[in-house]
Formats: structure tokens, sequence, C-alpha cells
């Protein structure tokens, strides 16, 4: 068992004490908050709280921390607890910019200690059974795919809607979006993308947007967050060689058609208000088959079970330091495509 301590005992940090209260590798060793009334709110609820950070760094009990306080402090908690023999993972985004990451990965290398970030939405099983999908080639090769979230009650009226904090919605659900469908391209680089902002219920930061990104091969990925969508688009909708998928939203099964004969001998023209259109009309079972994917299993503790094999030498850790650049590169330019209000290329496919 490794003792867990977490930093940060907001929204976030209170649901890693609850993973690690009922974990089968983890010891909660507490809590530190910057806020008296935080700590105050750990004791009340039975779990210890640190008086200092520093008291954290002393403990030598300690064996990981998780950062989870507002996104520009992520590194600096992360480089003090790495240089105080303390293995790291990060909230998300892991921190603001490529250059504050190559640094905590810098303090990684040379301190031993593992660093990663937790993408704990590689667990939802939404992504899982799109991820299945790609991988198992029953409708064949992605063409394109569309992630979206949409909400309708603006952006959190707290850190996340401040610039200094790291806020808006590309740093917040984006790297979840973006880490998802980066593996589901799996082996495709990004050649050029675009983004657009919404600013609808916040000015300083990003309250949604949306980002087109085009592959090498010619395949492409769309990834949407909207917070002012009082009705809601799908959640996945992907093309691939041989068929659709589509998932309505987190809590439905994926929905397939398969295309089992391109040619036609016959296509029943649909009635519109203004002609005909056979063009657009459905396909029949002749050609397709329908059918519904089983929802995924999945245990989002696998997460913290994996860092910890990853300490003891026994296993990779899942979220890679080569992922968290990457990803953290496709937000700068995805930054430098709203600057510029044009489609970016990265000098180096990403
Ligand atoms: N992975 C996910 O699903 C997910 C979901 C929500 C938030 N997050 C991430 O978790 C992190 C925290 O978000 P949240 O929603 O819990 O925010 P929050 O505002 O609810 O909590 C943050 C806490 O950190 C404390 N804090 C601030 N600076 C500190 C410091 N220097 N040292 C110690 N404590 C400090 C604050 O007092 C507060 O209690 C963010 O990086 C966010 O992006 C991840």
């Amino acid at each position: 068992m490794k003792k867990l301590v977490v930093i940060g005992y907001g929204g976030m940090g209170g649901w890693h004490v609850r993973a690690a209260q009922k974990s089968d590798v983890l010891t909660l060793g507490g809590v530190y908050d910057i806020k008296e009334e935080r700590n105050r709110a750990a004791n009340e609820a039975g779990v210890y709280a640190y008086d200092c950070f520093e008291s954290v760094l002393r403990d030598k009990t300690v064996d990981l921390v998780t950062v989870a306080v507002p996104n520009d402090a992520h590194e600096e908690l992360a480089i003090r607890s790495m240089r105080a023999g303390k293995h790291v993972i990060c909230e998300k985004p892991v921190t603001l910019t490529s250059e504050s990451l190559r640094r905590m990965i810098a303090v990684s290398k040379e301190t031993g200690k593992l660093l990663t970030v937790h993408q704990n939405r590689r667990w939802d099983v939404d992504y899982l059974a799109m991820q299945k999908i790609a991988d198992s080639g029953q409708i064949g090769k992605v063409l394109n795919i569309e992630s979206r979230i949409h909400g309708s009650r603006g952006i959190p009226s707290d850190w996340r809607g401040l610039r200094e904090y790291g806020g808006g919605m590309l740093y917040d659900w984006g790297i979840h979006l973006i880490d998802q469908v980066l593996l589901v391209m799996r082996g495709k680089k990004v050649v050029k993308l675009f983004c657009d902002f919404d600013h609808i219920t916040n000015k300083e930061v990003d309250d949604g947007f949306k980002l087109t990104m085009w592959f090498d091969d010619g395949a492409s990925a769309y990834v949407e967050v909207g917070t002012y969508n009082f009705i809601a688009m799908p959640r996945f909708y992907m093309r691939c060689e041989h068929g659709s998928a589509l998932i309505p939203d987190w809590t439905k099964k994926t929905q397939i058609v398969r295309c089992k004969a391109w040619h036609e001998s016959d296509v029943l023209p649909v009635q519109t208000a203004a002609g005909l259109t056979k063009t657009m009309a459905p396909r029949d079972e002749i050609t397709t088959d329908t059918y519904e994917l089983d929802r995924p299993a999945s245990d989002v503790h696998d997460f913290y079970r994996n860092f910890c094999a990853a300490i003891d030498g026994k296993e990779e850790q899942c979220v890679t330091h080569e992922q968290m650049l990457r990803n953290l590169l496709l937000i700068e330019e995805a930054f430098r495509s709203v600057q510029f209000g044009q489609v970016v290329a990265p000098e180096v496919p990403l």
C-alpha cells in the first residue's frame, strides 16, 4: 500500500480522498489545503489535515501526493514534492504550458520520482466504446470522429472563469476530450488545426470552444465544448470506412450502422416538403446491419492501481510524459489559431 496525501481539499480533492479511503492500493495520509476552513472541514470529516505544505514534504512516510489545486499552481507544488522525494499525480491539466511541463519532467528525471496527470476520463465508458470500435476495426478505419460535451450553465463562477488561474474550457474539459480523441486516432499525427472560442457568459476566458484537427492520413477529429447549449448534441459521432457509430449521451449505449453492401438495387425516395430525394434517403436492412454495443466495463481506480504499480517498477505509467506534452502542445496551437483566426500547422506534426 502507498501512502497518499492530497494537496487541495476542494471539489476534486474530496474525490481523491474518497477514492483513497476505499482503495486497495492506497492508504490516506491526509490532506493539506491553503485555506484553514478547508483543513477544518477535513478534520470534521475525520481526515487528518497537515498544518502546512512543508509538513507534508517533511513526512518521510508519504509516498505520493495528488495535486488538486487550481491549474496555475500545479507546477510549483509538483516540483517541490518531487524534490522532497514524493511521486506526483497532478490534476488535469498537468500545468498551463509546454515550457512549464518540460521543467516538471526535468525534475522527475533528475529525482527519479514519477510524475503523471489524472486523465480519469480515459475510463469514461462512452470514450472506451469509441476506442473499442476503432481498435476492433468492425466498421473499418476511422475517417473522422466528433466529440462534444454540451452544458447550459455557463462556465463555473470560480477560478475557472479567470485567466490568471488557468481558467477556460479548453484547459478544463478540452484537455480530456483532446486526450481521448488522440488515443482513438492512435499512431496518427496532427498536421493542422483550427480553433474558435465562445465568450457568451465570460469575456476573459473561453466558456466553450470548437476545435478541428487534421491528421497525416487525411482523417480528422472535431472537439467541441459548449456551456450555453440548452439542447445537447450527441456525445460522440464517428464515421468509418464501413459504417457509422453514435453515442447519444454518456448514459446510453453505442448505436452502430454497418454497411454490408455499398450498391443498392433500388432506393425508396423520401418525400420532403419541397420534393423527393433518393440521395439522402436512409438505408434499408438489405445493405446495412444496425446494432448496439454494450457499455464496456470500467473502473477508474485502475488509474491509481497503475501508478502504484509503476512506482514499484511493475508497469509503465499509463499516462506518459510524451502524451502529456503532446496534449499541451496541441492546446498551445489551439490558442495560436484563436489568436490569428486561422488554421495553423505545428512546425513538427504532433
Ligand atoms: N479530473 C477531473 O475530472 C477534474 C474535475 C474537476 C477538477 N479537476 C481539476 O482539479 C483541480 C482542482 O479543481 P477543483 O474543482 O477541486 O477546485 P476547487 O476550487 O474546488 O478546489 C481547489 C482547492 O485548492 C486549494 N488551494 C489553492 N491553492 C492551494 C495551494 N497552493 N496549496 C494548497 N491548497 C490550495 C483551495 O483552497 C481549494 O480548496 C484543477 O486542476 C481542476 O482542473 C479535475
